[in-house]
């Protein structure tokens, strides 16, 4: 029997100025299908299954804004040359019944993308880029007004392409210590300009960008922004500074939030709990060197946190009691108790990463009644596989 929690999960509901056939969002999970920085046409079936497996929402991960904002050359870049390929993957997406929303970001620092310009990666302030160090990018700069303005644009002309390309919606990626994560974290922000300092500077670079997407795309396609609960980390940022932030974007007409956590460059298991797959993190590294430094050093630098349902939820409990404004619940989501919770709780979206990645169908069969429980165990083999050839797979072989 269907709880009431669970049919409103499976009810149509809005978002900003569209409807979703359900409350299911399929969390941006990169998805290592863009040989050479193109999408393929694997990409499009990957998320054309999970449109077909019951999502409301797909989301096409880890998009940067511009060249120099990729961690590494395969990743996308929104550049009117691959707008036709995006355009037929948002029409196959729709025709399967989903609505397909497009991530956007910028990595800032952490990069170890060699076509960066100067060679040089840059973030809020000077900072030793340890991803980077191994091919010659050891040192990040602080970035200068010029950068900042023009990095805002990109962004904007980011989001108006993702809309022209088909993409119903359009995330902006503040959390897990990408550039505007950098901005808001005191750990890696230590300007003492106006984009520095208190909050409300810290603020001012991802404000700006939320102003000038929401110029460029218009009042009807839904922004979304993830954002971080916390980064981590003692220094950096915390719940508190994290309810502030949500406060700052409903006030900008954000259309919802997603909650998450963790800062990749820092402490890159934070975010997903559970297993440290190191043995296949080596094996799929191309760097004889980066594979040498991983085997001596991964035990060291890569901290287990152990996984438990919703295991973000505390913490998103204070960001749900601090806005008024729709918030999607991410981390940990697995079943079907988990997504009644999480519904129980507050939360108008249940977003969910690894569980569908085992499991694109898992939605339409938790509508059948035909499953309670993802087969996620989280052992997160899946995070090395994202950097195989054939992109990202559950080694339990059910996705
Ligand atoms: C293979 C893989 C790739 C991921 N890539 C991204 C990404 O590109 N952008 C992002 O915001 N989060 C990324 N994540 C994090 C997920 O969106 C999500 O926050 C995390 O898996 C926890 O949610 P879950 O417990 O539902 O899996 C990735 C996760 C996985 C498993």
């Amino acid at each position: 029997m269907a709880t009431e929690e669970f049919r409103k999960a499976l009810g149509p509901a809005r978002l900003g100025g569209i409807e979703l056939r359900n409350r299911f969002v399929k969390a941006g999970a990169y998805e290592g299908m863009c040989p050479g920085g193109e999408p393929s046409d694997a990409l499009i079936e990957h998320h054309v299954r999970l449109a077909r497996g019951g999502v409301g929402m797909t989301t096409v991960a880890y998009c940067a804004v511009s060249p120099d904002g990729r961690t590494f050359p395969q990743q996308m870049h929104l550049r009117p040359a691959i707008v036709p390929k995006l355009r037929e993957l948002t029409a196959a997406v729709h025709a399967a019944g989903a609505r397909a929303s497009l991530q956007l970001g910028h990595c800032g620092f952490f990069s170890r993308n060699r076509e960066v310009t100067g060679g040089r990666p840059f973030g809020p302030s000077w900072k030793w880029n340890m991803y980077g160090t191994l091919v010659g990018m050891p040192l990040a700069r602080p970035m200068t007004d010029d950068d900042i303005v023009r990095t805002v644009g990109e962004f904007g002309a980011a989001a108006e392409r993702a809309v022209g390309a088909g993409f119903d919606a359009v995330e902006l990626h503040l959390g897990h210590g990408y550039l505007l994560s950098q901005f808001l974290s005191p750990w890696t922000n230590r300007r003492e300009d106006r984009w520095g300092g208190p909050l409300r500077n810290r603020l001012r670079f991802p404000v700006e960008v939320v102003r000038e997407v929401r110029r460029r795309i218009g009042r009807d396609a839904p922004l979304l922004c993830q954002v971080n609960l916390r980064d981590g980390f003692p220094g950096g940022l915390e719940v508190d500074e994290a309810a502030a932030v949500a406060q700052a974007l409903e006030a900008e007409g954000v259309d919802a939030l997603v909650l998450s956590g963790g800062f990749t460059s820092r402490d890159a298991f934070y975010l997903f709990r559970g297993g440290i797959p190191l043995r296949q993190m080596i094996e799929v590294e191309h760097s004889a060197m980066q594979k040498t430094a991983l085997a001596l050093f991964g035990p060291f630098v890569l901290s287990e946190h152990p996984f438990e349902e919703l295991y973000f939820l505390e913490l998103a409990k204070r960001v749900r009691a601090a806005v008024r404004m729709p918030l999607g619940y991410l981390g940990g989501v697995v079943s079907r108790a988990g997504v009644e919770r999480a519904m129980r709780e507050g939360f108008d979206f249940v977003v969910l990463g690894r569980a569908l990645v085992a499991d694109p169908d898992l939605v339409e069969r938790w509508g059948r009644g035909a499953v309670e429980r993802s087969r996620c165990d989280a052992c997160n083999r899946c995070v090395a596989e994202m950097d195989r050839p054939g992109g990202v797979r559950c080694v339990l072989g059910t996705g």
